[in-house]
Parts: structure tokens; C-alpha cells; sequence
């Protein structure tokens, strides 16, 4: 009998060992792995509130938030603060230059940041800086994909929540965001993520109900608990953590507040499911499909209208489709000039 334990312990090792950021693993990071006391569902959430390779919420996005929750905020300020990120000003003086926004020649970030514009600004920093900090785990995953469905799930967000109050600053974070933990797994979890794809196609299951089989907890759990360890607003936590849980009556939501936010991301979410099959960064927007999109026949819809829209839901989807679509394919493009470094260094 303990000559079968050791065995097994020595094979937990080796499939440890197999993970392209073992062989840089301390003795300290060893340990923290190997727990075979808890339960899946315990060691999940233990990596994604203690691990050290979990990487920070880039500051510079927080304060790009936090500045431009004022509507006068001075452009001067805006500058200082994305002048503390080479790499972000180099991305916002190409995305300024995009097609998108006329495809002219910028010479400096003053100018950059006056044709994107503050609202653009805030946005386009926090993904760029979001998608930077997240893509070594996004290596692993089909990264444009997830990208741009969630980068369109952050926008649709926004508008949404903007048509049933005043915007917070805070909710196209609960969109951006809403399935990171899906990232986290695959990178953690890769055997058991193929298991809950399995066990979701023979049970004709959704998602996050295999997930919750097979793990013990959904994707929306862990997105929640990163977001709590980057010490987001308790609304985009909570946004987050019950995105797949406003459709079902009996749950109970305290304050409305959460279930508000929680039903803005989850019709946003349908919606950017839906307009997943007519768009992709090599082969652009297929825009006469996406305005055939009727948003009032999607799932989520009648939640949503419960909260009784002050104005007229309007998405422009062709334009965000657009715009995320470009946002990705410069994250492609600034990749491939690194050589595809990301691709090939270990690690969050
Ligand atoms: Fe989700
Ligand atoms: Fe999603």
C-alpha cells in the first residue's frame, strides 16, 4: 500500500514536471503544488488566489480608470499617466493611425490620444494593458479568439449598462474580464478543461455546467476570485461570478445592483456569441451579417428590458466589431514583430 502512495505521488511529480515552467519550479512552488489532500475545487481556487506566477492588474490601467471616471479630465493628465507605459503609448500612436480612424500619420500622443478621444482612450488602454499582462497564459488558449469575444463582451457591456444608468467607469471591466478564469484553466487545468469539453458534448451540457461537474466550480468562479485578487470594484466581482446565473429565477441576487451588471455582461455576452461567426482578425467583419443581428430575439434580452432602458438600445455593432477586430489584429501584428517571443517564454 505505500509503496502504490509514493508511486502515485511520484507520477503527480512527473505530470507537474511536464509543464513547460517546471523545470524553473523552486522547491517553494513544488510544495505549493502538491496537496493531494484537496479537493479539485480547493486546489482551483488556492492557485488563483496565491499563486505567485498569477500576473498583476496592470496599475497603469487602474489609474487610467480611475482618471477618466471624471468626465473634464485633462488631457495633460491622461498623457502622464500613459506615459508611464512605453509600450502602450507605442500601441495607442498605431491604433490612432488605423484605418479606423482615417489611417492618418500621428507624431506624437497628444495628438494620438485627441483622435481616439477619452472614452476611446480608457477603453483601448485598460485591453491593450489587460491583453498584455494576460498573454502569456492567452498562449495556451486560442488566443484571438477568446480576445476578441472578449474584448466585444467589455464594449457591449458599457453601452448596455450606459442605456440603464449612469456609467460607474468600472463595467466594461465586468465584460473585459468576465471569462478570464476560462484563460486561467487551460492554463492550469489543460487534462481537465479537455474533460469538460467531453463531458459538455455527451451530456449536451452548457459550459460552466461541465465545468462545475468535472471541477467543482465554473470558469465564472475563478474570473471572480482573480478579479477579487486584483482588487477590482465588488460590482465587476460580482458581475462576473454570476454572468451565467441571471437567467436562472431561483437564484437570489442582493443587491439589485449585481444582478443589474451581472445581466448587462450576460446579454452582452449572447450578443458577441452571435456575432462570433462573422468576424476574425485575418478575415475582417462581415458587416452585412452583423447588421442582421436582431439583439431583441437573443437570450438575455427580456432580463435586461426588466431593468427598463431609459433610451433606445443601440450597439453599433458593425463599429465595435470593427474596432475589436482592429485592436486584435495589432496585438497579431505588434506579436509577430517580436517573433512570436510570447509564444516560446514560460510562465504567466
Ligand atoms: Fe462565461
Ligand atoms: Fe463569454
Amino acid at each position: 500500500m505505500r509503496l502504490r502512495g509514493s508511486c502515485s505521488r511520484v507520477k503527480l511529480i512527473k505530470v507537474r514536471l511536464d509543464r513547460p515552467s517546471a523545470p524553473f519550479m523552486s522547491a517553494r512552488l513544488l510544495r505549493f503544488f502538491l496537496r493531494p489532500e484537496e479537493s479539485r475545487r480547493e486546489q482551483v481556487l488556492r492557485f488563483a488566489r496565491e499563486d505567485p506566477r498569477v500576473p498583476a492588474f496592470p496599475d497603469t490601467a487602474r489609474r487610467l480608470v480611475e482618471a477618466l471616471r471624471a468626465e473634464d479630465v485633462a488631457i495633460d493628465r491622461i498623457e502622464e499617466i500613459v506615459k508611464t507605459d512605453p509600450g502602450l503609448v507605442s500601441q495607442l500612436l498605431r491604433l490612432a493611425s488605423a484605418p479606423l480612424f482615417g489611417a492618418r500619420e500621428i507624431r506624437d500622443l497628444p495628438e494620438a490620444l485627441l483622435i481616439l478621444g477619452m472614452k476611446e482612450v480608457r477603453r483601448m488602454a485598460g485591453e491593450v494593458l489587460v491583453m498584455n499582462s494576460l498573454r502569456e497564459v492567452s498562449a495556451r488558449a486560442k488566443w484571438e479568439v477568446f480576445w476578441l469575444h472578449s474584448l466585444l463582451v467589455g464594449r457591449l457591456t458599457q453601452r448596455l449598462a450606459a442605456t440603464l444608468r449612469e456609467p460607474e467607469g468600472w463595467e466594461y471591466l465586468a465584460g473585459l474580464l468576465h471569462d478570464v478564469g476560462k484563460l486561467f484553466l487551460t492554463y492550469y487545468f489543460p487534462g481537465e478543461c479537455q474533460l469538460v469539453m467531453s463531458t459538455a458534448m455527451s451530456n449536451h451540457q452548457s459550459l460552466h455546467e461541465a465545468e462545475s461537474a468535472v471541477l467543482g466550480l465554473s470558469h465564472a468562479e475563478v474570473s471572480a476570485v482573480l478579479c477579487e485578487r486584483w482588487k477590482l470594484h465588488p460590482q465587476v466581482v460580482q458581475a462576473v461570478r454570476r454572468h451565467h446565473e441571471v437567467s436562472a429565477r431561483h437564484v437570489a441576487f442582493d443587491p439589485a445592483e449585481e444582478r443589474r451588471l451581472a445581466t448587462c455582461v450576460y446579454m452582452a455576452n449572447g450578443v458577441a456569441m452571435e456575432c462570433a461567426r462573422h468576424l476574425g482578425p485575418r478575415r475582417g467583419v462581415d458587416l452585412v451579417e452583423i447588421s442582421k443581428i436582431e439583439v431583441q430575439t437573443l437570450p438575455g434580452w427580456r432580463l435586461f428590458k426588466e431593468f427598463g432602458p431609459r433610451e433606445p438600445v443601440c450597439l453599433e455593432l458593425e463599429e465595435e466589431a470593427r474596432a475589436v477586430v482592429a485592436l486584435v489584429e495589432e496585438m497579431r501584428s505588434s506579436e509577430e514583430g517580436k517573433g512570436g517571443r510570447t509564444r516560446t517564454r514560460r510562465g504567466w
